[in-house]
């Protein structure tokens, strides 16, 4: 969800605004998302490097979350959506994480869509416990047994990455991206609506995915 803050100076807002759009878009592209089939839909909230921004920055976006956990639990179950994290939430404030906790619990049994939320996430962070787990468990160190110990085990590999504002990975699921298409837009996240949406399925639909292989 990159481009909050640019939205916000753009417009002579203070950055939060930017971040108070971008969760509502948010709730709109993860809908337009499952209207349109597609069964997991994973974003970037808080990333393991994020924890470097000003203090009141972090506490904004993190009072903005809860928010959005307690406020979206009602459609999420209305709509069979289960919610999933990937992250490590335990430095995150008790207030926070019991929404999100709740939320978890209260979702857990949906079966139709996932909205999967990466807070306090590395692609990296995410490798090292699942190394870090699957030494505990004495097990050999297979691509599926790997896959197995990530925080998105029970989830399958995504098809298509859409990254606003900028072209780099940041740190997003290093692991599971190895065969993901990946969409460049310049429109910031807060801008980025169906109709944005839209034009990256198209082109998503355009490409041919041999992975590695010939046809
Ligand atoms: C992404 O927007 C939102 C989060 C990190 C939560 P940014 O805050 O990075 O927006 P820019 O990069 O300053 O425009
Ligand atoms: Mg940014």
């Amino acid at each position: 969800m990159d481009g909050n803050g640019r939205w916000a100076e753009k417009r002579l807002l203070p950055r939060s605004a930017g971040h108070e759009v971008g969760i509502r878009t948010l709730r709109k592209v993860a809908d337009k998302c499952f209207e349109r089939g597609i069964g997991v839909v994973s974003i970037y909230a808080f990333s393991t490097e994020n924890w470097k921004r000003p203090k009141d920055e972090v506490d904004k976006l993190f009072g903005l979350l809860k928010r959005f956990f307690i406020k979206e639990l009602k459609h999420m179950k209305q709509n069979g959506i289960r919610l999933a994290v990937m992250g490590d939430l335990s430095a995150f404030p008790a207030d926070v994480r019991e929404a999100v906790e709740n939320a978890l619990r209260e979702t857990a049994h949906n079966t139709k869509y996932v909205l999967n939320i990466g807070l306090s996430y590395g692609g990296r962070a995410e490798l090292v416990r699942a190394v870090q787990r699957l030494t505990a468990a004495g097990e050999a160190p297979t691509e599926a047994a790997i896959s197995k110990y990530l925080d998105t085990a029970a989830l399958p590999d995504p098809d298509l990455l859409v990254r606003t504002c900028e072209k780099r990975l940041s740190n997003f699921m290093l692991w599971q991206c190895a065969y993901t298409e990946i969409y460049f837009t310049d429109t910031p996240w807060p801008s980025f609506g169906e109709k944005a949406l839209a034009k990256a399925l198209e082109e998503y639909a355009a490409r041919t995915r041999k992975f590695g292989a010939l046809s």
